[in-house]
C-alpha cells in the first residue's frame, strides 16, 4: 500500500498527489511515468511523474479530474492509501547539454515539463518555458517554472494573464527572435503538441513531446497505447512516452483519442447516473 503524504488543489479539478514510493523514488528521471490503482478492482491510471524526491522517498503528480477514476482519486485525502503503484515505466527523457532550449507546457501538461526544464537547466542549458491554459485560474507551477528558467513567458487562451492567444504564438516568436534554438519540448493536449511540432517544423528544430494515450498494462503488452512514428507503430509505454514530434502520425493520435473520449463518457455516465 503506498500512502498520499500531501494533497493540494493547484485549480479547479486539478490537483497535486505526493506519495510513499521509495521504491520508484529511488529510479524515477524526468519524462517517466507511473501507473496507478485506487483499489484491487479499479482502472490503472498511468500519470507522469511531476517531481520525485529520493531522500523522502516520495513521487508527485498532477492530474486533472476528467473521469470517473480520476474524479475518484482527486477524493482521496492525505493518509489515504493506494493499492497499486508501479514504475517507474517508459523512457527517461533525454536529458543532455543542447544549448538553448524550449519547454512548452499546456494546461495540465506543464506537470511533466517541470522535471525535464529542471534537469536540462541542471545539464547546463539556457531553458526558455512557455507555458498556458485557458484562463489564468488554470495555470499552474508559474512560480516553480520560474524559478528554474533563465525566461519565463505565459500566454492564456482568453487573456486573463500574459500573452492573449497559444503557447505556440510565444514559441513562433522565440524561434524568430533567437535565431538559433537547439531543442523544444512540448507537452500537453493532443492539438497542441500537433501546433507545437508544425511551429518548428520550418525551422528544422529538433522537437520531442511526450504522448499520452490510454494505457492498460503500461508494459507493452496490450497494444492500448500504440501511435504511429515514422511510419512505425510504437508503444507509448515501453517505447516512449516522449518521440520526436515531426515524425508522429498527428491524425492518427486524434482519431484514436476521440474514440476513447466516447467510451470514457459513457463510464462516466454510467457510474455517476
Ligand atoms: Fe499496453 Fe502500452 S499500455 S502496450
Amino acid at each position: 500500500m503506498y500512502r498520499i503524504v500531501k494533497k493540494k488543489e493547484l485549480a479547479k479539478n486539478i490537483k497535486l498527489l505526493e506519495v510513499e514510493a521509495p521504491m520508484v523514488a529511488a529510479k524515477a528521471a524526468a519524462g517517466q511515468f507511473v501507473i496507478l490503482r485506487i483499489d484491487e478492482p479499479g482502472e490503472r491510471i498511468p500519470l507522469t511523474i511531476a517531481d520525485f524526491n529520493r531522500e523522502q522517498g516520495t513521487i508527485t503528480m498532477i492530474f486533472q479530474e476528467v473521469g470517473y477514476t480520476t474524479r475518484k482519486l482527486g477524493e482521496l485525502k492525505e493518509g489515504d492509501y493506494l493499492a497499486d503503484f508501479v514504475g517507474p515505466l517508459g523512457q527517461p527523457s533525454e536529458i543532455e547539454k543542447y544549448g538553448r532550449v524550449v519547454c512548452v507546457g499546456g494546461g495540465v501538461g506543464v506537470a511533466p515539463v517541470y522535471p525535464i526544464a529542471r534537469a536540462l537547466k541542471e545539464a547546463g542549458n539556457e531553458v526558455i518555458s512557455i507555458i498556458g491554459a485557458r484562463t489564468r485560474e488554470l495555470l499552474i507551477l508559474e512560480e516553480e517554472m520560474r524559478a528554474i528558467s533563465d525566461e519565463l513567458l505565459v500566454a492564456t487562451d482568453d487573456g486573463t494573464y500574459g500573452h492573449k492567444g497559444f503557447v505556440t504564438d510565444l514559441l513562433a516568436e522565440v524561434l524568430r527572435r533567437d535565431g538559433r534554438v537547439d531543442r523544444v519540448w512540448g507537452i500537453g493536449p493532443v492539438v497542441m503538441m500537433r501546433a507545437v511540432a508544425e511551429t518548428t517544423r520550418p525551422f528544422g528544430v529538433p522537437t520531442i513531446v511526450s504522448m499520452n494515450p490510454i494505457m492498460v498494462d503500461g508494459t507493452g503488452m496490450c497494444g492500448a497505447c500504440r501511435v504511429s512514428v515514422g511510419g512505425e507503430t510504437k508503444f507509448a509505454c515501453v517505447d516512449g512516452p516522449e518521440f520526436d514530434a515531426h515524425l508522429v502520425d498527428w491524425e492518427l493520435a486524434l482519431r484514436r483519442l476521440n474514440m476513447y473520449r466516447e467510451e470514457e463518457a459513457r463510464a462516466l455516465a454510467y457510474h455517476t447516473g
